[in-house]
């Protein structure tokens, strides 16, 4: 979604606005643009498409040396995909100028009454409304403007704006939107709505609070109120692809890695219990909670429901599951013994923010499973676990899912050890996660397999999706990758409900793929195999090693090794992982940047 940097110091600024863009266009947009202080004059250039278009525009623009900039990628919401609708923004006069990731909820109002006042818009945004307020209070100073313009914004915003007439100042202004910025210690400052945008060259960041100011000038940081910077722990290197095709192959094959750094120094195996730091402060009101509502997006939400079945099962605590964007406009019914745990890779999405919100207020303890640190949901949480899957740059989330479902296990772990889990289980369910690094490696030895079956039924429109219990949630998220990455209808089903319906659908060109290891609901599923086969339809099964048997039922056998069964979603996701990667490749997609999709989904 959206990405904001900007730069402000003794370097040339548009290298590093289009280095940090192109750091933070994994998240998806549409079109992008950037405004240099050029001599005292504005240079603004914006393009509709990838960033190689705006990569010729400056080509065009002999070289710009200007050390004062903003730059934006833009993912459409209001207004369509066009260089007017593109960022940055000014203001009637092209003195001011910004750019803005969020949502300006009242621009309607704002927009109506700037225009009775006489002002001029060029775009269908709801940011422009910004630049004119800015412009309507401006009175040579930025600041003041700015402070007197956000008073009268409703929604959400991280602005960075400059103005032509108060010069080398970049005024940023933070609420429920990320933003931070960076420092390298030589009298220059970045700023981003993702520290991946200025990881090569900050060493420190500021992170912005909702409602906080600040102003920044060649020597100095102002925010309203003091902050100490915080260590930036992102590697420079962290978005390269290291020989892979795709981020999303990369990220795939990292899983070994990305489940080892979610288990190190958490698993104690002798106690089969798990060491959580970041659930020490809560401790306590852990021990006295009756419920947990776990709240989540997307991918997410299928890890959510997984969680739901291991806490139930192992823990014994009554779980919900609810999409955030449900969540937060229906009537919960929360109290003090409840505990709020949102799951989120980015720890920005608006819907599962604003739940979090709603939560805190009804009094409820706010828990999280976020992978970035220090993010919006991370930073608004009670307390919370980081899975540690290390920065996810394919908008599809794999590493990131298999690392929250690890994570879940070892909240488990934890809550079921301050209550009736024994000693004996849970020995075996840590001495099981211990394990998964390693099921994982021999899981991805299936990358060539599946590559071929993809070539098989790269042609196949429609895809049925099983699974019971455990594995339900990942027919759900398999098909849900397919959806994303190869733009192929798929549908996910709990097995037991295509007596329901969808089995009218089966025939030979539907072909069903099925989740079926060695469980306690097996027979189950052999049961709605062969109701399939019945009806000619084709079956693709993943299935446990040694299980001969299903050879006779299925089309094509997919084997993954034997782990606990709440464990077996980790190993049985990653085929279909492969599946849609390859079917998205074949069929020619964008798989790392599926068109319409945001990596980050910071609007509602
Ligand atoms: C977007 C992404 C998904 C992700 C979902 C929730 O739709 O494309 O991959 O699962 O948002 O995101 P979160 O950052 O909260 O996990």
């Amino acid at each position: 979604m959206c990405g904001i940097v900007g730069y402000l110091g003794k370097q040339k600024a548009t290298p590093i606005l289009m280095t940090g863009l192109q750091r933070e266009s994994y998240r998806g947009y549409d079109s992008s643009g950037l405004i240099v202080v050029e001599k005292g004059k504005t240079v603004c250039l914006k393009a509709v498409g990838k960033l190689d278009k705006l990569e010729a525009k400056l080509k065009n623009c002999n070289s710009l040396t200007g050390t004062l900039g903003l730059g934006h990628v833009r993912w459409a919401t209001h207004g369509g995909v066009t260089e007017a609708n593109a960022h940055p923004h000014s203001d009637c006069k092209g003195n001011i100028w910004l750019v803005h990731n969020g949502i300006i909820e009242n621009y309607r109002e704002l927009k109506h009454d700037l225009q009775q006042e006489g002002h001029i818009f060029g775009s269908e945004t709801d940011t422009e409304v910004v630049a004119h307020l800015v412009e309507k209070f401006f009175h040579k100073n930025l600041e003041e403007a700015v402070r007197k313009a956000l008073k009268m914004l409703r929604g959400a915003y991280a602005l960075a704006i400059i103005a032509k007439d108060d010069p080398g100042k970049i005024v940023v202004a933070r609420l429920s939107s990320p933003l931070l910025i960076g420092i390298s210690g030589k009298k220059e400052y970045f700023v981003a709505s993702d520290a991946n945008a200025i990881a090569p060259y900050a060493k420190k960041v500021v992170n912005l609070d909702d409602n906080e100011i600040a102003v920044i000038t060649p020597n100095d940081l102002m925010i309203l109120k003091e902050k100490q910077p915080e260590t930036l722990e992102l590697e420079s290197g962290d978005a390269q692809k290291k020989g892979f095709s795709h981020f999303m192959l990369k990220e795939i094959m990292e899983q070994p890695d990305s489940i080892d750094s979610a288990l190190k120094g958490r698993i104690l195996a002798s106690a089969g219990a798990a060491r959580l730091g970041g659930l020490e402060s809560v401790k306590e009101k852990l021990r006295e909670i009756d419920k947990i509502d776990i709240i989540s997006c997307g991918t997410a939400y299928h890890a959510g429901m997984i969680g739901e079945y291991m806490l139930e099962e192992y823990a014994g605590i009554p779980t919900d599951v609810d999409l955030a964007s449900e969540f937060r406009y229906r009537k919960p019914i929360l109290d003090k013994k409840t505990a709020v745990l949102a799951v989120s890779q980015s720890g920005e999405t608006a819907d599962t923010l604003a739940a979090i919100k709603e939560a805190k207020r009804k009094g409820s303890l706010t828990l999280g499973i976020i992978n970035t640190v220090s993010s919006s949901i991370a930073r608004e949480t009670d307390a919370g676990v980081y899975n540690r899957a290390g920065a996810e740059i394919g908008v599809a989330s794999t590493k990131s899912f298999t690392s929250q479902l690890a994570t879940l296990a070892l909240l488990t772990l934890y809550l079921g050890r301050q209550r009736d889990l024994s000693v004996v289980v849970g020995q075996r369910i840590a001495k099981e996660l211990q394990k998964l690094p390693g099921l994982i490696k021999t899981t991805l030895t299936l990358d060539g397999q599946i590559k071929k079956m993809a070539e098989k039924y790269k042609d196949y429109n429609n895809f049925l999706f099983l699974g019971r219990k455990y594995n339900y949630p990942i027919a759900l998220e398999g098909a849900l990758k397919l959806k994303e990455i190869a733009y192929v209808h798929a549908e996910g089903l709990g097995a037991g409900e295509i007596k329901h319906g969808p089995i009218a659908l089966i025939d030979e060109n539907f072909p069903v793929f099925v989740i079926a290891p060695t469980d306690s609901v097996y027979e189950k599923m052999l049961s709605n195999i062969e109701e399939i086969k019945a009806r000619n339809g084709k079956i693709i099964v993943v299935a446990t090693e040694g299980n001969e048997e299903i050879k006779n039922l299925s089309e094509d056998v997919i084997y993954i090794p034997k782990t606990l069964e709440m464990l077996t979603p980790i190993l049985s996701v990653i085929p279909t992982q492969f599946f849609a990667y390859y079917m998205g490749v074949l069929r020619g997609c964008d798989v790392d940047k599926p068109r319409n999709l945001a990596k980050s989904v910071t609007v509602e």
